[in-house]
């Protein structure tokens, strides 16, 4: 059972049309970087919530999340429709093993993202976690069209603040984006435009990798790793690749 709490939205973009940003101000607990709440409202009767991955680092507030509306979801069509001032409940604890509590030391940390999975690096990117454990941070974000490319800004504050340690690369599959990969990741983790881009590779000894978002990319990315004998990490058993599916 939740343990859901009130919250009021306090904070509210639209990066593109159905893309969006909202924040949140209520008695969430504590949280570790890479971890998702509840979010629900109460629609005809049931209280209906989906997970949402944080997006303030864990010493942020307000609670942030990042979303794209699925037109035929119960959920994103009426969260995308509320305004400040308005009330939503929020699952009281945080939850989930997406973070880097458990992971190993390596030279290199590669932070692979498809769509609205950007948000959850960019709790760990702004936490110290990363900084103290990892060489360098590579954060790769693939998205359809370029418009998609959102919290532009906030990268940017990041390279600034972490130098030589941060590369971003973004990849945009549905047009030609100027300083963008044109291709999906895994297409270019295969034909190594990604890798030759930053100057160097995703090895089982030099690497930990995280993948956030759609299932296809997921399974797609797994097979390219473990080909490079790469393995999933698991809490007593480490390797070195973790996932998250949105969807
Ligand atoms: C651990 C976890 C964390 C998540 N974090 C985020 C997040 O930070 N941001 C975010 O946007 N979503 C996130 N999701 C997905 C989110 O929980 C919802 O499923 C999504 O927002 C759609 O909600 P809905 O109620 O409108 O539709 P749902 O009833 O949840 O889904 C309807 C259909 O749409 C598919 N679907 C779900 N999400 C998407 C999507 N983004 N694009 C296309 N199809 C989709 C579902 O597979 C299903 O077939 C996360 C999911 C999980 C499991
Ligand atoms: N701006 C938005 O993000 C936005 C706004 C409103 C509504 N929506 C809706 O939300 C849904 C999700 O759209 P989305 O663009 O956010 O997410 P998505 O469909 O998951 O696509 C994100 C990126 O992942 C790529 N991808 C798909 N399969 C892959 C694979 N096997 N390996 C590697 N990469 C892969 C896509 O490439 P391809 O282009 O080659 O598929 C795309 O570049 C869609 O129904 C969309 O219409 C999105």
């Amino acid at each position: 059972m939740n343990d859901w709490v009130k919250a009021t939205v306090v904070g509210k973009h639209a990066w593109t049309e159905g893309l969006y940003s909202m924040q949140f101000d209520g008695p969430v607990a504590d949280f570790k970087a890479g971890q998702y709440i509840k979010v629900a409202l109460d629609i005809e009767g049931d209280r209906v919530g989906r997970p949402y991955s944080l997006v303030n680092a864990p010493q942020e507030r307000p609670i942030e999340i990042y979303f794209n509306e699925v037109p035929e979801g119960p959920l994103t069509p009426r969260l995308s429709d509320l305004n400040l001032g308005d009330t939503v409940w929020l699952s009281a604890k945080p939850g989930g093993i997406f973070t880097l509590e458990t992971v190993a030391p390596a030279p290199t940390l590669w932070l692979l993202a498809t769509g609205t999975a950007l948000g959850v690096y960019l709790s760990i990117l702004r936490s110290p976690d990363p900084w103290e454990r990892f060489e360098r941070v590579v954060l790769v974000h693939g998205v359809r069209h370029g418009a998609d490319l959102a919290y532009d800004e906030t990268i940017a504050a990041i390279g600034a603040r972490y130098g030589d340690r941060f590369a971003f690369v973004p990849a945009v599959t549905r047009e030609e984006r100027p300083g963008a990969l044109p291709g999906r990741i895994s297409d270019l983790l295969t034909d190594g435009r990604l890798e030759a881009r930053l100057g160097q590779r995703i090895t089982a000894e030099t690497s930990h990798v995280m993948l956030c978002g759609n299932s296809a990319m997921i399974k797609d990315v797994k097979v390219i790793l473990e080909n490079r004998g790469l393995v999933r990490h698991r809490r007593h058993v480490p390797g070195q690749y973790t996932t998250e599916q949105y969807h």
